[in-house]
């Protein structure tokens, strides 16, 4: 592992800006074991659940949730996306899937392993999840219950769904029996942030659970999500289990005790202040990559307020710039961390690729084809 190359790497949305020395010594020289349910303490000592609930209460009130919200810090978004797909099918049986075609593969996978149908819905052009199709797909759902996912920045594009325009929806087509799962894995905390206040894709505009990775813009530098009820989960079993002295609620057995405290350091740390101005400059940032591809003629795209470029993937530069993506389209994400320097240092790359008249094709619109029910693992 080359840790020099660290600013070649433009297209992984890990934010790297944030560090912990005061933790060091927690962190590395002891065992702290979350095993079970976070309210719940059990019979260990060395654990950090005060610190996880905390967490868990700081993003909760900031999705909107109350007093009741329950929740906990997963090994990672896919695993949050696993319980939230669980509790759906164990509280509904017949439960259906239903996510975008640009949603996340954990997605596919979480539902391939409770055996519960995937449903494709298509996409606009950009990238959101399409409420024509969506309601189509609902309508040939045929009484059974129904788990739509919603993404708040999706993997490639940073798309945001609408989670409202979701529950608006299911309200249209009586589907009472639902849950409106949002994987906010990559945007949720930004977006939660932007100056035009609540969140328009949290519990209040109907969200069920939500899951916001740790490793992505909070900077914890080590994988890890937190996913979020905004009261516990009626069906959840409360068996105690005499082992560990609490309740079994989560999807793992033994848990990290440190992704809590690097988490509550970032959130604590910063607080609502402090990470809003982070994602602001990771804007601004995204803004003058933006223009400064479209100052030399380099094809790119950016949606709106998003910190990710598509761009149109180069090959043979220079030096070993890692976009991601295929071999049309790659992207740059200007997560907190990211120095503008590098970005200059690019795009004179690319200018200068540009000047030698080397062919670069266009980035292909991501034109989603919808594609029904069945068990697509994406
Ligand atoms: C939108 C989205 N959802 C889910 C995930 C999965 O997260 P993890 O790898 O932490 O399980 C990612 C990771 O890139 C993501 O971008």
């Amino acid at each position: 592992m080359d840790l020099d190359d660290r600013c070649y790497e433009l297209a992984f949305p890990g934010a790297t800006d944030l560090t912990y020395p005061h933790l060091a010594e927690l962190v590395t020289g002891r065992l702290l074991n979350n095993v079970g349910d976070p309210f719940q303490p059990g019979h260990g000592r060395s654990h950090t659940k005060d610190a996880e609930v905390q967490v868990v209460r700081w993003l909760g009130a900031l999705f909107g949730a109350g007093d009741d919200v329950w929740g906990y810090v997963a090994g990672g978004a896919t695993e949050g996306t696993l319980h939230a797909v669980d509790e759906a099918v164990t509280a509904h049986p017949d439960v259906m899937v239903y996510a975008s075609a640009a949603a996340h593969y954990s997605i596919a996978k979480a539902a391939h392993l409770v055996r519960a149908p995937l449903v494709r819905v298509a996409t606009d052009d950009d990238d959101r999840m399409s409420l024509d199709d969506l309601r189509a797909r609902l309508r040939a759902g045929s009484g059974r219950a129904a788990m739509i996912v919603a993404t708040v920045g999706t993997t490639e594009r940073e798309a945001v769904d609408d989670v409202a325009g979701i529950a608006g929806l299911c309200d249209d087509l009586g589907i009472t029996r639902r849950r409106i799962h949002v994987d906010a894995a990559l945007a949720g905390v930004p977006r939660a942030l932007l100056p035009d206040g609540t969140p328009g894709f949290g519990f209040r505009a109907g969200a069920t659970s939500l899951v916001v990775s740790g490793h992505k813009f909070l900077s914890t530098l080590t994988p890890c999500a937190v996913i979020l009820y905004p009261r516990r989960p009626a069906a959840q079993s409360r068996e105690q289990i005499s082992y560990i002295g609490t309740a079994d609620t989560t999807i793992s057995g033994s848990r990290s005790g440190h992704t809590p405290l690097l988490l509550a350091a970032s959130l604590l740390g910063q607080g609502r202040g402090g990470h809003r101005r982070r994602a602001q400059r990771s804007r601004d940032l995204a803004a003058y990559t933006y223009d400064a591809l479209c100052r030399i003629g380099w094809p790119a795209q950016r949606l709106p307020d998003a910190f990710t470029i598509t761009l149109a993937q180069p090959d043979r530069l220079p030096r070993p710039w890692m976009l991601g993506g295929d071999e049309r389209t790659g992207r740059i994400i200007c997560m907190p961390g990211v120095d503008q320097a590098w970005v200059a240092e690019l795009v004179s790359d690319l200018e200068a690729r540009l000047r030698g008249r080397i062919h670069v094709p266009a980035p292909r619109p991501r034109r989603i084809e919808s594609s029904g029910a069945g068990r697509d693992r994406g």
